[in-house]
């Protein structure tokens, strides 16, 4: 009934006379992620851009302040689009329920400085509530609610051509999971500053809360150091293709006023080309023949010096992204450098390992675990799966990031059945490789995978922290990774947040959807489409 006369007035005034026929037909004013419990009536409210403002009632911070300047300008960007309506046409609609000029903004608590692992996300909205008739409220214990709910409510708001509805509304909403995340890779293409801006943008949009950001890797060491400034100026793809502290310190306070945590990764000891040229003595020398043939393998880890240089990169590292987790890869490490390298043939003789590399990269780890957990900041890690898979000792609280898809070796669902049986808090990535593209419909597979669809017990399925989407960089920069992730990415974000039971139809999320994609696009993002369809916005691309 309402969808069908909100479409009739917005037709009226800016669509057009003939919808032609396209594939999915869109939904009206549907939050996304789907919220935990959404309830909505008849009648509906008028948002004027002119006459709005959000008013604080509770605590207050910067936080706070820049979110609400920054919804009232993701609310009315297309307002210019707005026709004037002197003759007040609302009035004459029986499910018209007044103007909604002032939501009050409460915040129970003291704002955080930073969004943390175990941020408390929930949040509820009120508009022409039955309790509070002819009033909006968005009500929240600490700010990274009062942030998802400003998301919800901006989500809300429907154009009718001359001012914004709100149906009479009642959410009340939580994350399923505490680790929503989005990986992206700066080393195989460096990305511009600008286009993780807009991607954290985007990921505030659809509720994402952990920024993973993978700076380096073999091909590239875009991270300027302060203590080692040789990295870069040896690693970098050019003097100019580099994040320096400056930048990254942007981008960190960029992600906290949306409540986004910015996990740093430095993949160590494969993965590490890059690192060389400008730390001698870091990497292994390979062998051929009885001689050096000129090529390095993983970080020597026979070497001590090596031990220093980390414990002096990781203290600057963590000082400057401020989250108490950092990731520490531990993946793909290629043995057989090692095993041409004779001074590492003869430290393994004396350690008693003698060809078992697993276990000389045990040796690695446990020293880097060991180093990091004693940093000035205590952080806390995660590991990729290799780091439990060849059975390396990790501290109790580590969180195991499982990666590996379902073929190799036993499958995601076997491995998070290991990782949950020997006590390890996890976070799933293997369906979610974004980076793999296809013609056709992908992202019905990233919505039929669920982190809990494994066998074990509910206090396994506790320690499944969540998931993450991953965009590796071969064939990805500024020019393809906004469209090329979004929407498809806010199939992820939907699993993580909502409920399993509000996620178990691929057919109830299509039109949904549309309209969240339609939406993105209208706040000016150039996201992909996902099948034949029009958004209004699409014809001034
Ligand atoms: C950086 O490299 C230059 C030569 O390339 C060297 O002289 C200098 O000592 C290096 N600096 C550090 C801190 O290692
Ligand atoms: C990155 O930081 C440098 C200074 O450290 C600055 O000159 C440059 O403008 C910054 N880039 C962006 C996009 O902010
Ligand atoms: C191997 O060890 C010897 C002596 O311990 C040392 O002189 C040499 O530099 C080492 N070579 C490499 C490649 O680490
Ligand atoms: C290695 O093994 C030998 C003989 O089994 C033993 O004498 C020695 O103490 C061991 N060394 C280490 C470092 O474990
Ligand atoms: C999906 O969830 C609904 C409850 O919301 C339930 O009735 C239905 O059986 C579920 N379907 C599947 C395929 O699990």
């Amino acid at each position: 009934m309402w969808t069908a006369k909100l479409l009739l007035i917005s037709v009226a005034v800016v669509g057009p006379a003939s919808p032609g026929f396209p594939k999915v037909i869109p939904t009206v004013g549907e939050v996304w992620p789907h919220p935990q419990m959404i309830s909505q009536g008849d009648t509906y409210m008028i948002v004027r851009p002119s006459t709005f403002k959000f008013s604080v009632t509770g605590k207050d911070c910067d936080i706070l302040q820049e979110a609400m300047k920054r919804y009232k300008d993701i609310m009315f960007q297309s307002s210019s689009h707005l026709k004037t309506n002197p003759k007040d046409i609302w009035r004459k609609d029986e499910a018209f329920s007044g103007y909604l000029d002032t939501v009050s903004i409460n915040l129970m608590q003291p704002c955080e400085e930073y969004p943390h692992h175990d941020m408390d996300e929930q949040y509820e909205i009120k508009i022409d509530s039955p309790d509070q008739p002819g009033e909006g409220v968005i009500l929240a214990q600490s700010i990274w609610g009062i942030l998802r709910g400003l998301e919800s409510f901006s989500q809300l708001l429907v154009s009718d051509g001359s001012a914004y509805q709100a149906k009479s509304t009642q959410i009340r909403d939580f994350p399923r999971f505490p680790f929503r995340g989005f990986m992206l890779d700066t080393s195989r293409h460096y990305l511009p500053i600008s286009k993780i801006l807009e991607h954290l943008d985007l990921m505030a949009m659809n509720k994402f809360n952990v920024f993973h950001w993978h700076l380096v890797d073999d091909q590239s060491f875009p991270y300027e150091s302060a203590v080692f400034p040789n990295l870069s100026k040896e690693g970098s793809y050019s003097s100019i293709h580099v994040y320096t502290e400056k930048n990254i310190s942007d981008i960190v306070e960029y992600a906290r006023l949306r409540g986004i945590r910015v996990l740093p990764e430095f993949d160590t000891p494969g993965h590490t080309m890059s690192w060389g040229p400008g730390q001698p003595g870091l990497l292994t020398t390979c062998y051929k023949d009885g001689e050096p043939d000129g090529t390095y393998g993983p970080i020597d880890p026979t070497n001590n010096d090596n031990y220093d240089f980390l414990t002096t990169l990781f203290t600057e590292v963590t000082d400057r992204f401020h989250d108490h987790y950092i990731h520490l890869g531990g993946d793909e490490v290629s043995f057989s450098c090692w095993q041409s390298n004779p001074n590492i043939s003869e430290f393994m003789k004396t350690h008693n390992i003698s060809g078992e590399y697993e276990k000389l990269e045990s040796v690695y780890i446990t020293k880097l675990i060991e180093l990091v957990s004693h940093l000035p900041n205590k952080n806390g890690y995660l590991v990729w799966q290799e780091v439990f898979d060849n059975g390396i000792q990790i501290a109790a609280d580590t969180i195991v990031h499982i990666w590996k898809s379902e073929t190799v070796p036993a499958g995601w669902k076997k491995e998070m059945s290991k990782v949950t049986q020997a006590g390890y808090k996890t976070v799933l990535s293997s369906c979610w490789y974004l980076n793999y593209i296809r013609y056709g419909d992908d992202w019905y597979k990233y919505y039929h995978c669920d982190p809990h669809d494994f066998e074990g017990t509910d206090a396994q399925k506790q320690l499944v922290m969540g998931g993450e989407a991953c965009m590796w960089g071969e064939y990805v920069d500024g020019t393809n990774l906004i469209p090329r992730t979004w929407p498809r990415a806010s199939v992820v974000a939907e699993k993580l947040w909502s409920s399993a039971a509000q996620t178990n139809s691929t057919e109830k999320a299509v039109p949904r959807l549309e309209e969240h994609r339609c939406r993105l696009l209208d706040r000016g993002f150039r996201v992909e489409p996902l099948w034949p369809s029009f958004c209004m916005s699409d014809v001034d691309l």
